[in-house]
């Protein structure tokens, strides 16, 4: 039995880039490869065994989300794989399930993006929402509700936050990687 954070199914382990941070309470699973500078906070699970999982460099998925993908099938032959791009900010207890986020981006704590949505870059998704399956999220907008509503264009304030808030959390998880 394999007891440790990074898990193989299907002989399939988990890839890591250069100055990844997992903490010991999460688990990956699979078919995931993270890039360079990821962070990984407390009790996340991702699932990458019926799909794959990719995260790019400097993102951070917070406390307790769940990332998981949807298998290939006669009528969905590629199934749902979940990618996340760079400077990436995953907010706590979000649920990423088989979606394609860009670059920039800040989900809110407790969102939830299904299946087929597509998150381009530079979008702020407010606490709480819920982004319906194969919904588009159009570059430079907030969005917020359940289901979700663009609001408005983003302030030059939070645009700027987007890439701040990933260089905060490289920053931070550098400080935990000094404390192992
Ligand atoms: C949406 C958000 C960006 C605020 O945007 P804003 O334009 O400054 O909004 P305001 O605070 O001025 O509120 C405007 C209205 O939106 C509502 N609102 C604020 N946040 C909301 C949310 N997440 N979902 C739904 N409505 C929200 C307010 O209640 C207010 O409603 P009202 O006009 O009826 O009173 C912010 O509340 C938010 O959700 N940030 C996400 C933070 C987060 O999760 N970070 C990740 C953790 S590190």
């Amino acid at each position: 039995m394999n007891k440790t954070k990074l898990r193989m199914y299907n002989k399939i382990a988990p890839k890591l880039g250069t100055n990844v941070y997992v903490d010991e309470s999460s688990i990956l699973v699979g078919d995931i490869t993270l890039g360079n500078d990821v962070s990984i906070w407390p009790l996340v699970a991702a699932r990458g065994d019926v799909n794959t999982i990719t995260i790019g460099d400097r993102t951070n998925i917070q406390d307790g989300s769940v990332l998981h993908v949807t298998r290939k099938s006669q009528s969905n032959p590629e199934g749902n794989p979940l990618t996340i791009g760079a400077d990436v900010t995953v907010g706590h207890k979000c649920m990423l399930h088989g979606c394609t986020l860009g670059n920039r981006i800040l989900v809110g704590m407790g969102a939830i993006i299904m299946d087929g949505a597509i998150v381009e870059d530079d979008v702020f998704i407010g606490a709480g929402a819920l982004v319906p399956p194969y919904k588009t999220l159009v570059s430079g907008y907030l969005y917020v509700g359940n289901p979700v509503k663009q609001v408005r264009l983003l302030k030059e304030s939070e645009q700027d936050f987007l890439s701040k808030s990933a260089i905060n959390y490289v920053d931070l998880k550098n400080d935990y990687l000094t404390q192992l």
